[in-house]
């Protein structure tokens, strides 16, 4: 693996295929951020317009692989996108990173973020020799904490006033997983 630059990974699980995001995905992908749950817990922008999508496939996203900051990744079940998970605010001197994800409304409740959050959670500590995945969920938020306790995460406590959604500013629930997890 180059220094300090995630390489373009594809990850492949039971039902889900990790890759990068596609001029195909746009349309899906305008879809799933304007959807109200997306927007209440993620503070994207709102309208999302197409050429936000289309700005993030071909430009942003690949900027923040080959800046060494992260790593987004598609999540395709059959050719379709059922949503996006990505690393970011990646510390490679601390060799820690922290996971972001929504999915598509459609695609939710049917265990897709619990199964991509185990590969690439399982992938940064392995392959890519990474010591700490953090996720910081707000606290209301009940769906993405069950991702975190499903998919194996610690929770270590919570960051007060951390957050910062459209409806203003919430607590945040740490929750990390690191090698010795994956030992035991
Ligand atoms: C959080 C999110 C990504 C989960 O994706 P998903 O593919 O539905 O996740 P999974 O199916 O793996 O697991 C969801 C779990 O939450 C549960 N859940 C869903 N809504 C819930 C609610 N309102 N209250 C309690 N539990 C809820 C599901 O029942 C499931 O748990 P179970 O398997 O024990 O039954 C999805 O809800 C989403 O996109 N939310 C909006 C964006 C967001 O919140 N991103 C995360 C910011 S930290």
């Amino acid at each position: 693996m180059s220094d300090q630059v995630f390489p373009d990974v594809v990850l492949r699980t039971r039902r889900l295929v990790l890759r990068a995001l596609l001029d195909e995905d746009v349309d899906a992908i305008v879809a799933a951020v304007s959807d109200p749950l997306t927007q209440r817990w993620l503070p994207l922008p709102d309208p999302y317009s197409r050429e936000d999508a289309m700005s993030w496939v071909r430009e942003q996203a690949p900027a923040v692989r080959t800046g060494g900051r992260g790593l987004t990744r598609a999540i395709d079940w059959d050719g379709a996108l059922a949503g996006v998970i990505d690393l970011k605010r990646t510390d490679w001197r601390r060799r820690e990173t922290e996971i972001g994800y929504w999915a598509a409304p459609t695609f939710r409740g049917q265990g897709v973020m619990s199964e991509a959050t185990v590969a690439l959670s399982r992938w940064v500590l392995t392959e890519a020799a990474f010591e700490r995945v953090v996720l910081r969920i707000a606290t209301g938020n009940q769906a993405s904490t069950r991702v975190a306790e499903k998919a194996g995460f610690t929770y270590e406590g919570t960051a007060r006033n951390a957050g910062i959604v459209h409806a203003g500013r919430l607590d945040l629930a740490i929750y990390s997983l690191i090698p010795d997890d994956l030992r035991s």
